[in-house]
């Protein structure tokens, strides 16, 4: 009988049975059907399968799903309220930060807890907040561009 967990995600319940030794990564988007953390080296190195875990950027790839029992999981589907995009995400829009998007949903959410604990980050700070987080597509350029111009709006995004 495998344990039953108790994952919190994006302000939901779901009480499961996993088996100890599943992914987080694996329960997210086989079992909730939360496809947004992607499937990328299964190594802990792309971070295309970035989520929240209290707040912390982790990759879900590395993660025992019981070992989030309890804790608060956010993944890209749970950003938006109220139907509006966040303002990373309108961001990204519209500084053409999204090529083909695969890495997309970990760069916000490594984006969002960077901005969550230092609203005002320079772009070195941008660089190291990403640097768990490969983009293949678009040079980072413009993806730092996108967190600056909402840091700026925070107050922050000093040079
Ligand atoms: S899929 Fe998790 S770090 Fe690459
Ligand atoms: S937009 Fe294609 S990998 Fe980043």
């Amino acid at each position: 009988m495998n344990p039953e967990v108790t994952l919190r995600v994006n302000g939901r319940r779901y009480e499961l049975q996993v088996r100890p030794d599943r992914l987080l990564l694996d329960v997210l988007r086989d079992e909730l059907r939360l496809t947004g953390a992607r499937r990328g080296c299964e190594t802990g190195y792309c971070g295309a399968c970035t989520v929240l875990l209290d707040g912390q950027a982790v990759h879900a790839c590395c993660l025992l799903a019981v070992r989030a029992g309890g804790r608060e999981i956010q993944t890209i589907e749970g950003l938006a309220s109220n139907g509006k995009l966040h303002p990373l995400q309108r961001a990204f829009i519209e500084e053409g930060a999204v090529q083909c998007g695969y890495c997309t949903p970990g760069m916000i959410l490594s984006a969002k807890a960077l901005l969550d604990e230092n609203p005002a980050p320079g772009p070195e700070e941008i660089r190291q907040g990403i640097s768990g987080n490969l983009c293949r597509c678009t040079g980072y350029v413009k993806i730092i561009r996108a967190i600056q111009t909402v840091a700026q709006a925070k107050g922050g995004g000093r040079p």
